[in-house]
């Protein structure tokens, strides 16, 4: 057990539609203890990871994936929703845990070969694994993918193409 398994969390039943237990990860970012120890926890999670690059996903991941990026002393790039992004982009439609969405990189943004994936709540992997689909084209290499949290309910409904480090069960 890590000290992050104590950081208490906030939860909205029923958002942002019936059934779905959503996770606030606001409720890390607004208390600096909270959001150091996320950090530093995912950091020291991710050490023996092997990659130069991180790919942040929109919006939640950027959070976490710019301090950790900092922290790892490599670069990052946004993964983004629809129609956000300047110039040459890629996109792919998948399906997430409350319906279907669209992400995009741009080629040119991602400045490492062996590349993690970083997010705040993996759920049914489908963005994650959106992303690692999207570097896989670029013929980058998927070296993991890291969240804050797992939602342990869909653990077993899930298959994932790459290695994951999650820091607690929600
Ligand atoms: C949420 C969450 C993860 C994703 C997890 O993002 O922040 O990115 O869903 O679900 P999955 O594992 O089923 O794909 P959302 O798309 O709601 O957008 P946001 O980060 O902009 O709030
Ligand atoms: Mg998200």
């Amino acid at each position: 057990m890590s000290d992050f398994d104590s950081v208490p969390l906030e939860f909205f039943q029923d958002y942002p539609e019936p059934g779905v237990n959503f996770i606030d990860v606001g409720c890390i970012f607004d208390t600096p203890e909270y959001w150091r120890l996320a950090i530093d926890t995912l950091h020291a999670r991710t050490e023996e990871m092997h990659f130069d690059f991180i790919l942040s996903m929109d919006a939640r991941g950027f959070m976490i994936a710019g301090a950790l990026a900092y922290e790892h002393k490599v670069g990052f790039a946004m993964a983004r929703k629809a129609g956000k992004l300047p110039g040459k982009a890629i996109s792919i439609d998948y399906q997430r845990e409350y319906g279907k969405a669209t992400i995009e990189i741009q080629p040119e943004r991602i400045k490492g070969q062996r590349v993690l994936i970083v997010d705040d709540v993996l759920a049914t992997g489908g963005t994650i694994e959106a992303a690692a689909s999207l570097l896989r084209q670029l013929g980058k290499e998927v070296v993991g993918a890291a969240a804050l949290f797992d939602i342990a309910f869909f653990r077993d409904k899930r298959v994932l193409t790459m290695p994951v480090v999650t820091l607690r069960d929600v």
